[in-house]
């Protein structure tokens, strides 16, 4: 599993353009804080946990940049962790990561050098790096245990290394039962509007070497009727404390198509993803996206007469979810989960 979608080396920060796949696969840099904040509002980089490890690296490189400048201070590094924030209001990874950068300045602010906390800064966002990876691991190694030999899995969207940083969360047992020799096919859905399960996660399953097959989003019923599907798998953006969770838009139908199949449907994150601030899915802000995103697909000339909405997440409500698949084990209910 030699994909690495993030790479940080001698303070230098670099991602996989995933625009650019699945025609080109190339590292593209990201040297200060304005290279950054594009390529996350922009899909250079998504993905829950992947924003959140590439905004603590970009924290990094701003506060450096900064120091540099002897300019690190609380105010700027407040209106640093703001504008980052800002970028994608639905993952909670990124504002947990930012957070954590944030409570890593304040614990050093008061170190005799700058040098000192800027090393700080750094260790952290390797840290969360490293334990996001971590955290894939422990996901895939739960899950695991739910995939049969022969198995057939829906995914939705992209929940796997390019995604994560690590080996994924929703494609995690999937790798895992591969490397136990299972017998592993995934349908991928396509995922409108952006196409991240046609562009990202088959080609990344492709890569990979994992038997998979690629499906329109509308087509997912039809094929939980008439091929056996062992259970589905997504990732998730954020899992509120009663266990609602917001996901690519197109999840939420899936659950119900799951539900109405009684195909099992697991959610499968770490625990930067959990936000227990928030009681349930009403509270979750879902980003709107740029109308073209949809308009574009169809290279529609006229595009000014069109109204259109374009909703990047949906809620799926704790009752449609068969399970949590973390890395503290698998839980049918977010009040047994512990850590
Ligand atoms: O808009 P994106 O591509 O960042 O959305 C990504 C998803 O919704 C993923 O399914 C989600 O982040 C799962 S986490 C690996």
């Amino acid at each position: 599993m030699n994909l690495e979608p993030i790479l940080f080396e001698n303070d230098c920060l670099k991602i996989i353009d995933q625009t650019r796949l699945p025609d080109k696969f190339i590292y593209i840099n990201l040297p200060d804080l304005k290279s950054v904040c594009k390529a996350i509002r922009s899909l250079k980089i998504r993905g829950a946990p992947a924003i959140g490890i590439t905004a603590a690296y970009g924290f990094f490189v701003a506060a450096n940049a900064l120091a540099k400048k002897k300019k690190l201070n609380t105010d700027a590094l407040l209106s640093l962790a703001e504008k980052l924030i800002g970028l994608r209001p639905t993952a909670v990874n990124l504002s947990w990561a930012v957070k954590r950068m944030q409570d890593e300045y304040k614990k050093h602010s008061d170190d005799t050098s700058i040098e000192q906390v800027v090393d700080a800064l750094r260790n952290k966002a390797i840290m969360i790096h490293q334990e996001e990876k971590a955290a894939c691991e422990k996901i895939g190694e739960s899950g695991e245990k739910l995939i049969p030999q022969p198995a057939n899995i829906m995914t939705h969207c992209n929940a796997g290394i390019l995604a994560t940083g690590g080996i994924g969360t929703a494609l995690a047992p999937v790798y895992k039962s591969m490397g136990s020799g299972k017998n592993v096919h995934v349908f991928v859905n396509e995922t409108r509007p952006v196409g991240q399960g046609a562009r990202l996660t088959y080609w990344e399953l492709n890569y990979n070497k994992v038997p998979c097959t690629l499906i329109t989003d509308n087509m997912a019923g039809w094929i939980m009727k008439s091929k056996k599907i062992d259970l589905v798998i997504t990732g998730a953006d954020r899992i509120t404390a009663n266990g609602d969770t917001a996901n690519k838009i197109g999840t939420y139908a899936l659950a119900i198509l799951a539900k109405y199949h009684k195909v099992p449907f697991y959610v499968a994150a770490p625990l930067s993803t959990f936000d227990f601030k928030i009681p349930d899915g009403y509270n979750i802000m879902i980003e709107e996206r740029d109308k073209e995103e949809i308009t574009n697909f169809w290279n529609i000339k006229k595009k000014r007469l069109y109204k259109v909405m374009n909703p990047a997440f949906d809620v799926t409500p704790a009752s449609l979810i068969t399970g949590y698949i973390t890395p503290a084990g698998i839980f049918n209910r977010i009040e047994n989960l512990t850590y």
